[in-house]
């Protein structure tokens, strides 16, 4: 019997990535495209070396339909996951449009093809980002919508009601949208991480570039918030975790018996860390010394937000295996294994 082939776009970035990883482990065919936007080739060699093979893999952007309906008529995809996306928050203030157009304007394109070649099962990445500062913690799926603080927040937002749109419309579509918290981590071979092109905006490779002396030090944004230690409270999950995630949601959709639904699930711990106590959980996981200062807040920040993942487990069937150390530990390896390398934009 032949696999079920999945469209993994964005597949060669970090979360897709993991996840072509998991679905060769699940029993899947995942068929990568991405443009390298904001990736490297070299991702896919790595990926080969993880599952023993190579993955079929299209440099194409994902806004051009006619490059896309090539590849869905030869490949006759099972279903899509959707990844590809800009996803620089403080960049997509300065250029809304880019956002828009890739990440709204690719999920449309998907969509489109996937009703000419009736494929049925969508997991779209969205973001934790919906429920801005969160009125009730942990914030559950049926927290209200906030109004985004940024553009590319709003992308998520919007392509999250295009495709309940979709659905509505009688389209034949089974899709989950996953919130995802704080992904970080990189696989245990090594092998892929986040790759931040330039200085990095996320806390973890901050973090790992600072301990490895490419950064003189951290900056923690702010120490005067309402939290255990003052500092902000995210909920960082492995990215392997996150990843898995994504199978469930597959096998999930395929099992309901309604020919249309769209669905939400968060996937995050259910556990918040500060920033502070992030720092030294790393301090404590790897031995190494972080330099760090307490600076201002960053604006735009969002004062403690942490997952109910109550549905995830009793829904899909999914909770997260990995330790925050494990995954500091895990980045940590990373960082050494690209060493001082700074990656710069090949596009
Ligand atoms: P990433 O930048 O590492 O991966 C995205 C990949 O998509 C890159 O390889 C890029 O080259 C590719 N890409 C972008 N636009 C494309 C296009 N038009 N056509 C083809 N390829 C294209 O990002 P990631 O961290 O792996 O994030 C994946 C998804 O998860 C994104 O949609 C992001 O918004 C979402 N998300 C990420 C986080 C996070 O903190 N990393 C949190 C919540 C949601
Ligand atoms: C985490 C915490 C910072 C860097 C962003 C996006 C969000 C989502 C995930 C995609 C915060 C603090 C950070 C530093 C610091 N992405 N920090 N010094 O802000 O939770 O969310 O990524 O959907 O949309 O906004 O993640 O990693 O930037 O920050 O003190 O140098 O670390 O203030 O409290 P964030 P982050």
């Amino acid at each position: 019997m032949s696999l079920k082939k999945v469209l993994v776009t964005g597949g060669a970035g970090f979360i897709g990535s993991h996840t072509a990883v998991e679905l060769v482990n699940a029993g899947y065919e995942p068929v990568i495209v991405d443009n390298f936007s904001n990736s490297f080739p070299f991702v896919l060699d790595n990926l080969s070396q993880i599952v023993g093979r190579s993955l079929t893999f299209y440099e194409a952007d994902c806004n051009d339909k006619e490059a896309m309906g090539r590849i869905f008529a030869k490949e006759q995809f099972y279903g899509v996951i959707h990844f590809a996306a800009y996803k620089a928050v403080g960049e997509s203030v300065q250029k809304p449009l880019a956002y828009y157009h890739n990440n709204v304007g690719s999920l449309v394109v998907l969509l489109e093809l996937m009703a000419e070649h009736k494929v049925k099962h969508l997991v779209f990445s969205s973001s934790c980002t919906v429920y801005g500062e969160p009125e009730k913690l942990p914030v559950d799926e049926n927290a209200p919508v906030q109004k985004a603080n940024s553009p590319y927040g709003n992308t998520k937002q919007i392509c999250e009601e295009v495709i309940q749109d979709t659905v509505a419309s009688g389209q034949e579509l089974k899709a989950i949208a996953l919130r995802y918290f704080n992904p970080i981590g990189a696989h245990e071979t090594s092998l892929i991480g986040e790759l931040p092109i330039g200085v990095p905006n996320n806390l973890v490779p901050f973090i790992t570039q600072t301990a490895a002396g490419i950064r003189k030090e951290l900056t923690v944004f702010g120490d005067d918030y309402d939290t255990r230690d003052g500092s902000c409270v995210r909920d960082y999950i492995h990215v392997v975790d996150l990843a898995k995630a994504h199978v469930r949601a597959i096998a999930y959709a395929s099992e309901q018996s309604e020919t249309s639904l769209y669905d939400t699930f968060n996937l995050g711990t259910g556990d918040g860390s500060t920033v502070l106590e992030l720092v030294h959980a790393f301090e404590k996981a790897t031995g190494e010394k972080l330099n760090y200062v307490v600076g201002p807040r960053r604006s735009g920040d969002v004062e403690k937000v942490y997952a109910d993942v109550t549905k995830s487990s009793e829904v899909l069937g999914w909770k997260t295996e990995i330790s925050v150390e494990d995954a500091l530990r895990d980045a940590w390896n990373w960082q050494l294994k690209v060493k001082d390398q700074v990656f710069e934009p090949t596009k």
